[in-house]
């Protein structure tokens, strides 16, 4: 049995700015995806996913491939989605290791909020390759699991994937991703805390309004570009403005400032919405250094810099927000566990399904 685990991610900088060539800077988060793989003598897959941070789930079941008509409180599509991710994991597994038939009995458990734009579909994938590469006796690098990692959501999302969150999430730490290329950077521990309305935008829909406004008026681009400078001036921040590894006070302020910038230039070309503004004010007002959106936008997550504890009560008890946690940066990615590491929950969820690939 070989246990790995993989963080989620959040955009400290430059989302949707990066789709037009401008750099952004995506960040590991230290809340995680955990994934067992045990080696059959078959070629089934076997899959248990258990507590996968939906709220109010709770449903046991054993069942082939489609079809199951299961009474889930939470969507059943969201469930379906991580299924997906994990087979095309175990097809990259396969390829990279020759093993076509091998079969596997997976385990997946996961701290990061699905659908939430926390990057949770590329930590479980990154796990996913990482352990059963392991489990078959042909580990990869970080850098061979990103990739493969970024090929599966590549399978599963028809092609619309980025390289950053299956990179972030198999590098750790902080990424500077720009056009094609995605590099790890130096970044400083930096309190973070996430508020998440319980909602996602569509990521599509979302792009493609950008890139509509972009069209239509000039300063849409200068904004998106503006972004980029704001990025730019973020990453100067986190490089120069460090004593010992620490960020300074200054620095975590100018950090928060540039945040509070980048949230106004996401919400300048139409990608907040109320619940994310509310987060983000009631982030401020109890201290954070700044908080923007983080991710496509239209509903998900925030993210803020600064006085965690404050500001994850006051998260907490903001109309729209659905949970609220504080988290900080992953130095660590993708790594493997001890086998009696796997994570408690008080909360449990166990779903099982069975799936015969032939
Ligand atoms: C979505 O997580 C980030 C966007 O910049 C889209 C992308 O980079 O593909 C909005």
């Amino acid at each position: 049995m070989t246990i790995c685990s993989a963080p989620g991610k959040v955009y400290l900088f430059g989302e949707h700015a990066v789709v037009y060539g401008e750099p952004a800077v995506p960040c590991a988060i230290d809340r995680r995806a955990t994934v067992e793989v045990t080696p059959r003598e078959d070629d089934h897959i076997r899959v248990t996913a258990e507590d996968l941070s939906l709220d109010g789930f709770t449903v046991e079941y054993t069942g082939e491939t489609g079809g199951d008509a299961v009474d889930l409180d939470v969507s059943q599509s969201l469930v379906e989605a991580a299924m997906a991710y994990i087979d095309a994991a175990v097809q990259q597994a396969r390829a990279a290791a020759d093993a076509p038939n091998a079969g596997f009995d997976i385990r997946v458990d996961s701290e990061i909020p699905l659908g939430a734009g926390l990057g949770s579909s590329a930590a479980v994938t990154v796990a996913g390759i990482d352990a059963a590469t392991r489990a078959l006796g042909e580990p990869l690098d970080r850098r061979q699991i990103a990739d493969r990692a970024y090929r599966a959501e590549f399978d599963v999302q028809d092609g619309q994937a980025s390289r950053a969150d299956t990179f972030c999430s198999a590098m750790g730490g902080a990424v500077r991703v720009e056009d094609d290329s995605c590099e790890p950077i130096d970044c400083p521990p930096l309190p973070l805390t996430v508020g998440f309305d319980g909602g996602a935008g569509d990521t599509g829909e979302l792009v493609s309004g950008v890139r509509r406004l972009r069209s239509e008026y000039d300063f849409a681009e200068d904004t998106l570009r503006a972004i980029g400078d704001v990025v730019r001036e973020g990453e100067q921040i986190m490089r120069e403005t460090v004593e010992g590894s620490q960020l300074t006070a200054a620095g975590q302020r100018e950090l928060g400032r540039l945040m509070n910038f980048n949230h106004g230039l996401l919400s300048a070309v139409g990608v907040s919405a109320r619940s994310l503004d509310q987060m983000v004010w009631a982030a401020r007002e109890a201290g954070a250094h700044g908080a923007k959106l983080t991710g496509a936008g239209g509903g998900g997550c925030v993210v803020a810099l600064g006085e965690s504890a404050q500001t994850r009560t006051a998260l907490e008890y903001t109309p729209g927000c659905h949970r609220a946690f504080t988290t900080e940066v992953a130095s660590d990615g993708v790594r493997p566990q001890e086998s009696d590491s796997w994570p408690h929950h008080e909360t449990r969820l166990t779903l099982t399904r069975v799936r015969c690939q032939s």
